[in-house]
């Protein structure tokens, strides 16, 4: 097996994350091949060839992220992470995410480590503190991280830009940039206040941060191949620091996440991009006490490297961020590389779990069941490894039909049945002078392979090194094809045991290089081969000696019907069409609960009389009897009605609003409107056999 050969260093141990989900939705497809597939496999493989892997993951259970889905959904922020912290756990199970250990950021342990963090780089002057306005919803009372705060992007005037990003263009906002800023929370125009807050003044670390990221270089030696890095990823990091490093502040005023464990910091909690990277070390801590090994081995050993495996939102976090947290902290190693991928997309469109337009993971393995393979092979096989790609299901049901079921399936099937039918499941013997250069070439590209395959994984290739492996079972699958032994065998027994033979080698040799990416047809596979725990090097020209028993092999794969797609695709387009609010709809305000609900006193109100009102053209005078007494109303909709349409109705009245006095005349109340989405009005009229009077509730 080669290696690839490293000038630098030479570590013993890997250590591997994957980025820690937001516990505020299901995992999709697009997650399993951004940040997930790629580290199982890698250390699927790194386990079989013997190194010393660790592989660690948890659950993001902080930030607005949180926060923002809990509003949504009125419930506690406590509430949302656990059920998803559950659901994400099973979703990674079913499609046989193998994970060392996978935690979570809520935990008192993470809290405490976080907070030590803080504490270290606090203490070696690491932060700069600042007092600074920052924006507040002056009615829900409290400041508003970026994502809180909507209004219009100063770049392409998109309406709904985010605080800290506008999806529309893509550029990175700071809230102040916004035109017409409103607080998602209540809808207010936040204020500016003043808070104080812990920055990270990145700036300084930009010189050792090029050397970094371009050289490979770190404390002025070779650190890691910077060649090795993926350009995408170089490229981001390059621009982000050629754009200068503005501070960015560490710690934030909300009540849900790590507190800052300093003196009179009661309401502010750690930058969930503070605290989530330590989650890393956090459930490295936990799986180390567990294995009874130090985690410092992994994380701060010269005998150690890491790697973050992340999606491409996650760059500028772990490639710069986290490096200068983890130097100013001091005595942790830094990655050696982020082979971040970028995005899947999902027929034709960016999947997005508020459109519903993605495939669940927990859907699938419902409807597939016991088709987690087909699906890591399909996403294997598309990684967005270099640049954006896509699934569809008309190419999910191509692969799978075209390359499982009719190469692999079909050849490891047909050696199973002939070894069976000619040879009791016996390795036939093989006879010397029927060998021919046919045999040659396949022997040594059995040889070959695993070298191979496991270059590209160890290059952080994995669709490459997929392809390198299901190249054995279609260099099997020719062979077989083109020799037909079934032919032979009544005319030349002892070329058709080479040839069975020749097939068998190659079969066996599948089922260990296909193991990090279909591990549970792999085990199928094995099992029928008499192969346990299997180990990388197994692999090779001559791994199954004759006379040993092959066993009974299950069917691998089922063809998929088109019908099972399209059903999948038209799924897609109902739930979108049901999750999708119309273009022209206004958002949901943020919810309210039952007692704000019960403050209004609405009531049926009859209209008496109407005119217009002097010197302002949208107002309209109301007179309304509302059972109570007779009061008057003023309404904006005198550009819509004539005063004369307006009397004898009955309305919605909103009774106990606090007067107001307008143009000189007190308003007693509000007359509910519904307004499409053109901007016409109507009125929302009580059903027919109502009266003034009536209650509305
Ligand atoms: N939760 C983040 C996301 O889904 C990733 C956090 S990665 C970590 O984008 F490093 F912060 F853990
Ligand atoms: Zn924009």
């Amino acid at each position: 097996m080669t290696s690839t050969t490293r000038p630098f260093r030479h570590p013993r141990r890997l250590m591997m994350t994957s980025a820690l989900p937001y516990a505020n939705g299901p995992i999709h497809i697009g997650h399993i091949a951004g940040a997930y597939l790629p580290g199982d496999i890698r250390a699927r493989f790194e386990r079989m060839a013997g190194s010393e892997v660790l592989w660690v993951c948890g659950s993001d259970e902080h930030g607005a992220a949180i926060t923002l889905r809990a509003k949504k959904d009125g419930v506690t922020p406590r509430e949302i992470v656990d059920r998803y912290h559950s659901e994400m756990q099973e979703a990674f199970a079913g499609i046989d995410m193998a994970f060392d250990h996978y935690s979570r950021t809520s935990s008192e342990k993470h809290h405490q480590v976080a907070q030590d963090f803080f504490l270290k780089l606090l203490d070696s002057g690491s932060f700069e503190v600042k007092t600074d306005a920052q924006f507040f919803d002056p009615e829900a009372s409290q400041f508003l991280a970026d994502r809180y705060i909507t209004g219009t992007c100063p770049k392409c005037d998109a309406p709904d830009a985010y605080g800290d990003q506008c999806e529309k263009c893509g550029s990175a906002l700071s809230p102040k940039d916004l035109v017409d800023p409103k607080s998602t929370l209540s809808g207010a125009t936040p204020i500016l206040k003043d808070t104080t807050l812990w920055y990270l003044p990145m700036g300084r670390h930009e010189d050792w941060l090029r050397d970094y990221i371009d050289n490979g270089k770190f404390n002025g030696k070779a650190h890691h191949d910077a060649r090795a890095w993926k350009s995408h990823v170089t490229g981001q990091c390059r621009s982000w620091i050629d754009g200068g490093l503005q501070s960015r502040a560490m710690t934030r005023d909300l009540d849900w996440g790590v507190p800052v464990p300093v003196e009179g910091a009661d309401g502010k909690v750690l930058y969930v991009w503070l605290d989530a990277p330590i989650g890393y070390i956090t459930s490295t801590m936990e799986w180390a006490a567990k294995a009874g090994q130090n985690w410092q081995d992994w994380w701060q050993s010269d005998d150690a490297e890491l790697i973050h495996f992340i999606g491409k939102d996650n760059i500028v976090f772990h490639c710069l961020i986290f490096p200068i947290l983890l130097k100013e902290h001091g005595g942790f190693n830094l990655p050696t590389n982020v082979p971040a991928n970028a995005f899947m997309n999902l027929e034709g469109d960016k999947i997005s779990t508020s459109r519903n337009w993605a495939v669940w993971v927990k859907d699938y393995l419902e409807e597939f069941p016991g088709k987690s393979d087909e699906l890591r092979y399909v996403l294997t096989s598309i990684m967005p490894e270099q640049k954006d790609s896509e699934f569809t299901w008309s190419d999910y049901r191509e692969r799978v039909n075209n390359e499982l079921a009719d190469v692999l399936g079909n050849f490891i099937n047909r050696v199973i049945v002939l070894t069976k039918k000619y040879y009791e499941s016996e390795v036939p013997a093989i006879d010397r002078a029927k060998w021919t250069a046919d045999e040659d070439a396949i022997i040594q590209a059995l040889d070959a392979a695993p070298g191979e395959v496991a270059e590209l994984i160890r290059r952080n290739r994995y669709r490459d090194a997929l392809q390198a492996a299901m190249g054995v079972a279609r260099l099997g699958n020719k062979y077989m094809t083109e020799q037909e032994p079934w032919k032979l065998k009544k005319t030349d027994e002892e070329r058709t045991a080479v040839i069975l033979n020749t097939c068998i080698q190659v079969a066996a040799n599948c089922s260990v290089l296909l193991e990090p990416f279909i591990p549970q047809t792999a085990q199928k596979m094995q099992a029928a081969f008499g192969i346990t725990s299997a180990r990388w090097e197994q692999a090779s020209g001559s791994m199954m000696p004759h006379g040993e028993v092959l066993g009974d092999l299950p069917i691998l794969f089922e063809k998929v019907e088109e019908s099972t797609v399209d059903a999948q695709v038209e799924k897609l387009k109902t739930s979108l069409a049901s999750a999708a609010p119309d273009a022209a709809c206004e958002p949901l305000k943020p919810m309210m609960n039952f007692d704000d609900f019960q403050k209004m006193d609405l009531r049926v109100g009859e209209v008496i009389a109407c005119e217009r009102v002097p010197k302002a053209d949208k107002l309209l005078q109301l007179t309304i009897r509302t059972g109570l007494d007779e009061r008057t109303v003023l309404s904006g909709i005198a550009e819509h009605f004539k005063p004369e349409e307006v009397v004898g109705r009955r309305v919605t009245l909103l009774a106990n609003l606090a007067p107001r006095k307008i143009r000189g005349v007190e308003s007693q109340g509000m007359v509910l409107m519904a307004e499409s989405a053109d901007g016409s009005l109507r009125f929302v009229t009580p059903e027919e056999g109502t009266a003034a009077g009536d209650t509305i509730r």
